[in-house]
């Protein structure tokens, strides 16, 4: 199917975002701490990764916590409160618990009256997936102000002997207030992809339908987070370049035209990879992987959040957000501020 386009000008789908707001835990956990009881070096993780630190939940915080301190940041900054919310969509990975996921604990936790809340799940790029789900729903008349937010966990999920997985994540969430609009600003281009038959690059195998918790699936360590580093960073440039293209198609604009890129941020090789890849100037791309690590479907939300605070994103501006992540799903959402 080949999308419509945007009239130059126009939003393909016409929506306001009027707060972000985001949440990291206070605990931070330095490369030099990590290699205290890990066979790594600060100088192997930053050359390798760009990270330096990275935030860790304490044990009595989880997703649902983060969430909603970054909800409440964002409500706040919209001048919105959570009763006047008709839709919450939560991208999350690993879910407070099987049953019932995290929107309904984030929905309660906030008091959000009677609108509708749900997770989505498609990797690293489930904010992106989650921001396009919201913004047809308000153009189609479904909502008309919608919470979409990350929050991200890996931090229970990963093994902490394993150093290939475990130095890469970080916790954390982020969360944007839209509201319906008229005007200018808005979504212009989106580019949702997969490639399944990727799927085996990174994954939790136990603990699901497929292969159910037992003492087994706990000894054989199946309930940690396993990923193929190498085959994830081959593919990761390519599919953001490629979706990156075909929103900005998608919206009538050129490369030139994008005043922000924000990239997941999984590597700092594959931003720099991406980066020269589509030759956008280096002064365009918002990068924190050093403070934050890769905080999943919270890492787009969190940097957007930080560059709003920092007064950099003024109206009329063009935003390219794009990810790529377990499944192998991916894609780019271009915004019109
Ligand atoms: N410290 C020291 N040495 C390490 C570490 C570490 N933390 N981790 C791995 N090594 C070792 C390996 O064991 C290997 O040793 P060997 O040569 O003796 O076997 C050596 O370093 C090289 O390992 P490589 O895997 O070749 O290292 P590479 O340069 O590929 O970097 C990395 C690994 C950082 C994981 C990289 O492949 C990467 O970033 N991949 C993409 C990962 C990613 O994007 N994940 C998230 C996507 S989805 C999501 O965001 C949830």
């Amino acid at each position: 199917m080949s999308p419509r386009r945007s009239e130059k000008g126009k939003p393909l789908l016409p929506l306001k975002v009027t707060g972000t707001g985001s949440f990291l835990p206070e605990k931070r956990l330095t490369n030099d701490e990590l290699a205290q009881f890990l066979d790594t070096s600060d100088e192997w993780i930053r050359t390798r990764t760009g990270i330096r630190t990275r935030h860790i939940l304490s044990p009595e915080e989880i997703p649902a916590t983060m969430g909603i301190r970054a909800a409440q940041r964002a409500l706040t900054r919209a001048k919105r409160s959570p009763e006047d919310l008709d839709l919450l969509l939560v991208a999350t990975n690993v879910p407070e618990e099987p049953i019932p996921g995290t929107a309904p604990h984030i929905a309660l936790g906030l008091g959000m009256g009677k609108g509708a809340f749900a997770d989505v799940s498609a990797g690293c790029a489930g904010f992106l997936y989650a921001l396009a789900m919201a913004g047809a729903m308000l153009h189609a008349g479904m909502a008309e102000t919608a919470l979409v937010l990350g929050t991200e966990a890996l931090s229970r999920f990963v093994n902490w002997q394993d150093r290939a997985t475990c130095v890469l994540f970080g916790d954390g969430a982020g969360a944007v207030v839209l509201e319906k609009g008229q005007g200018a600003s808005g979504i212009l281009g989106v580019a949702l992809r997969g490639d399944a038959t990727k799927l085996g690059l990174l994954r939790i195998e136990a603990g699901g339908v497929r292969l159910p918790a037992s003492s087994e699936t706990v000894r054989a360590g199946k309930h940690f987070l396993q990923m193929e580093g190498k085959g994830l960073f081959r593919a990761a440039v390519g599919m953001m370049a490629e979706a990156t293209r075909a929103a900005l198609n998608q919206a009538s604009l050129s490369l030139a035209e994008v005043d922000w890129l924000i990239p997941h941020q999984a590597n700092l090789r594959i931003i720099e990879a991406l980066v020269k890849r589509l030759r956008i100037p280096e002064g365009k791309v918002v990068v924190n992987i050093d403070r934050v690590a890769n905080t999943s479907t919270a890492s787009i939300p969190i940097a957007l959040d930080e560059l709003v605070q920092g007064g950099k994103v003024e109206s009329g501006q063009i935003l390219a957000l794009t990810a790529f992540g377990a499944g192998a799903c991916y894609g780019t959402v271009i915004l019109r501020w």
